[in-house]
């Protein structure tokens, strides 16, 4: 069997966990494929709201194995807390959550790199989780990294260490205020990777070629979205990982071939949490409401979340670089009630009118140009058929369809698993 793939076309917090959430029903296993715990995915469901970093969103569900592939940064830290979180529900997260031994380790000192490199940037900071993702995907690349497998070798501690010392020279380099005691973080982070190490390490490429070999359904799970993706995405207001869907393959070890549906998830407006450019941001009463009405806070760090109107440039693009498949739109609900509603469908880049996201989308060399349409003022979240739509949100579904040439498979209507519309 095909495996399905399911990433963010913008900034992230599309509602990636919400639907994982829902697709999981017809999935033996999920596998996340990239990032770390600078993901936030919120589940909602029987009055229950939880938030999970590094946990694949399937494992609410009894029925499903969920894998942390090796494209995955893990922190200890971050990830025992988060295995104590679930605790209250009654999860077998020992037989239900399996880890690759290629996924790479968050040290405490990646995290101190991490505000370091951001103090050192001042203005021009990239406004990341802190979460020290950058630093340890470069030591993955640089070929210095920990791999979860290390972990069960007996000197992987010297390794560690050495590790350790060279980031600490490192952070002096950076000659900025960051205040830590090491000494702290390493008897949180060791009793942490103890935890870590009570969950069953796998080979999960073998471990997912088998189960595909063998007719098991298998969702991959994204993180981030297409325009944080490192080469693809606003760079460097990025994250350090391949977000699109090619970083499905390497970050769980699938060939191209085997790849089936690419469901492609988008928020029917835009938001973005830290810097970088962001063209249809709006600085007004309406990007306010949008906030409001929509909760943008995010999930990780509480900052408040950047708001705008729906891109379409930006999310063709995002469409072609994944190759989507089928569209779900998420938090149509948060836009009733605006007289109108605005989507980009063309820039003024230097003068000029594009289609096309260029290299450079500073607001000094770009402007959106906008089509308009008419708001709907029903309450969307108690709907449960399309049959129930105002007719402005169909034109408004329609007209984005015809633009991206793929269909809406899913229309949300709200956070609940409940609040969700198939087509
Ligand atoms: P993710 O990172 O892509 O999983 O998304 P986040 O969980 O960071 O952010 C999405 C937020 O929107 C969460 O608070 C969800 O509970 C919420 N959410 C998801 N879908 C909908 C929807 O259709 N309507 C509303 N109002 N909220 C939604
Ligand atoms: P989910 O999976 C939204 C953003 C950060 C920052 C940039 C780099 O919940 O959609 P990093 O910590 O990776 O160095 O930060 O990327 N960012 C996210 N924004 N959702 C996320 O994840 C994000 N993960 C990272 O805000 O701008
Ligand atoms: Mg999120």
């Amino acid at each position: 069997m095909a495996v399905d793939l399911l990433l963010g076309l913008q900034w992230g917090d599309e509602g990636k966990g919400k639907i994982v959430d829902v697709l999981t029903s017809n999935y033996n296993i999920i596998a996340r494929f990239q990032g770390g715990p600078n993901a936030g995915h919120t589940l909602e469901f029987d009055g229950i709201k939880h938030v999970l970093r590094t946990i694949p969103s399937g494992i609410f569900h009894k029925e499903s194995t969920n894998v942390i592939g090796n494209g995955v940064v893990i922190d200890p830290v971050v990830f025992a807390k988060e295995l104590e979180g679930l605790n209250q529900f009654d999860i077998d997260y020992k037989t239900k959550l399996i880890i690759s031994r290629k996924a790479h380790v968050i040290l405490p000192t990646h995290r101190l790199l991490d505000a370091a490199s951001e103090a050192s940037k001042g203005k021009a900071k990239i406004g990341s989780t802190l979460k020290g993702i950058g630093p340890t995907y470069m030591d993955k690349t640089g070929r210095n990294g920990i791999r979860v497998g290390d972990l069960e070798l007996s000197d992987w501690k010297d390794k560690y260490r050495a590790l350790a010392d060279k980031h600490e020279a490192m952070i002096k380099f950076y000659n900025v205020d960051v205040q830590y005691n090491l000494d702290e973080m390493e008897t949180e982070f060791f009793e942490a990777v103890k935890v870590l190490k009570s969950l069953k390490f796998i080979d999960s490429e073998e471990y997912l070629y088998q189960a595909q070999k063998s007719g098991k359904s298998i969702l991959a799970e994204g993180a981030q979205g297409s325009l944080l993706d490192i080469d693809f995405g606003t760079y460097p207001f990025v994250t350090s990982s391949n977000t699109t869907a090619a970083g499905a393959c390497t970050g769980l070890g699938v060939a191209p071939n085997q790849i089936g549906e690419v469901y492609g998830i988008f928020k029917a407006y835009t938001t973005r949490v830290g810097s970088g450019p962001f063209p249809t941001e709006l600085f007004d009463e309406v990007g306010e409401k949008m906030a409001k009405i929509g909760n943008e806070f995010g999930a990780v760090t509480g900052r408040g979340r950047r708001c705008g109107w729906l891109d379409l440039i930006a999310l063709k693009y995002a469409c072609q670089v994944n190759g989507v498949t089928k569209l779900m739109m998420m938090k149509g609900d948060v836009l009733s009630g605006f007289k109108s509603l605005k989507v980009c469908t063309a820039y003024n880049y230097k003068g000029e009118t594009i289609t096309h996201l260029p290299y450079n989308i500073e607001p000094e060399n770009l402007k959106p140009i906008y089509t308009e349409f008419k708001g709907w003022k029903e309450d969307l979240t108690k709907m449960t058929e399309t049959s129930q739509f105002p007719k402005e949100l169909n034109d408004y579904i329609a007209f984005l369809e015809k633009e991206l040439e793929i269909p809406i498979h899913v229309v949300s209507v709200g956070p609940d698993r409940k609040q969700t519309i198939f087509r």
